[in-house]
């Protein structure tokens, strides 16, 4: 079963195609083709100054993968709370977890129009489990969890994932208010996942000087101690916080993968 992330008669935010945007520019960095010449033109600047990204980028979304595989599999986890979503790319949270199990119910959340012209991708929901749309600020959790109520049992264990999205919220208070306020709603059992980029070179943290100047969300990038602290009062699983490539990556006779700029984790609620 899917849901329209449209309410009856609402048309779909008009997309303005001559000012970039980020999530069409994260979008390029992955390989994907929801983007325009000024989404490129924007991306392929940041590139010059921080050639990195598109590690990233990648790397962030085989985290992803890695970690829904992992809750949907060995935790058994079967709801899924996406909060940041972005663009829609080969695998997304519920193929994903649904090709695991696939009774699993997945709530999206975003609060950029581009991307809810792109939300029916995202509804495309084994029979047995369910997809929604919901679009929403993160700065808003109780607005969150109210609307991804119509899917989610919040008696049940959920797994919120925030991957890549914390770093928009500037104030520091306001994003541990925000992860207590997720955290808080779900029972014993639940999951936090979390991904996050870190001021961890010199070079990163010129380029977020860089992207802040122009860029519309803003970006800012926390210490990998700082992001680790988000996770305080869970059961973090091992490996614990570290750096996106080296959390439980598949074996590869190359040996443990480089690290990025940015720290990940995956923690269980007590
Ligand atoms: C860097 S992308 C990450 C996308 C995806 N989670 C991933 O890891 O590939 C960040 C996403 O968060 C969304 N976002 C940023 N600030 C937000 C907010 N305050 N509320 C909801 N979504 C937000 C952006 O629109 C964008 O789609």
């Amino acid at each position: 079963m899917t849901d329209s992330p449209l309410a009856p008669g609402q048309q779909p935010p008009t997309i303005d195609t001559t000012v970039p945007h980020s999530a069409r520019i994260w979008n390029y960095w992955l390989g994907g083709k929801d983007n325009y010449p000024v989404d490129r033109a924007a991306g392929e600047q940041f590139r010059e100054t921080f050639p990195e990204i598109v590690a990233i980028a990648r790397a962030s979304r085989q985290f992803l993968t890695r970690a829904v595989r992992y809750l949907a599999g060995e935790a058994g986890i079967r709801q899924f709370l996406d909060i940041g979503t972005g663009l829609p790319t080969a695998d997304n949270t519920h193929q994903v977890a649904q090709r695991v199990a696939p009774e699993s119910r997945i709530v999206y959340v975003d609060n950029d129009p581009i991307v809810l012209t792109h939300a029916r991708a995202l509804l495309t929901s084994t029979p047995e489990g369910r997809t929604a749309y919901v679009d929403a600020d993160l700065r808003d959790p109780d607005h969150v969890l109210q609307e991804a109520a119509g899917t989610l049992d919040f008696t049940q264990p959920v797994a919120i994932m925030l991957m890549g999205i914390l770093g928009h919220i500037a104030d520091d208070g306001q994003a541990q208010t925000i992860v207590e306020r997720l955290v808080g709603a779900v029972p014993s059992g639940s999951y936090l996942a979390m991904n996050d980029g870190t001021d961890t070179s010199e070079e990163v943290v010129e380029a977020a000087r860089i992207w802040n100047q122009s860029a519309n969300p803003t970006y800012h990038l926390r210490s990998p101690d700082r992001i680790a602290r988000f996770f305080d009062g869970l059961e973090l699983v091992e490996p614990g916080v570290v750096s996106p490539p080296r959390w439980r990556p598949d074996p590869s006779p190359a040996g443990l993968p480089a690290e990025i700029d940015s720290a990940c984790g995956v923690a269980r609620k007590p």
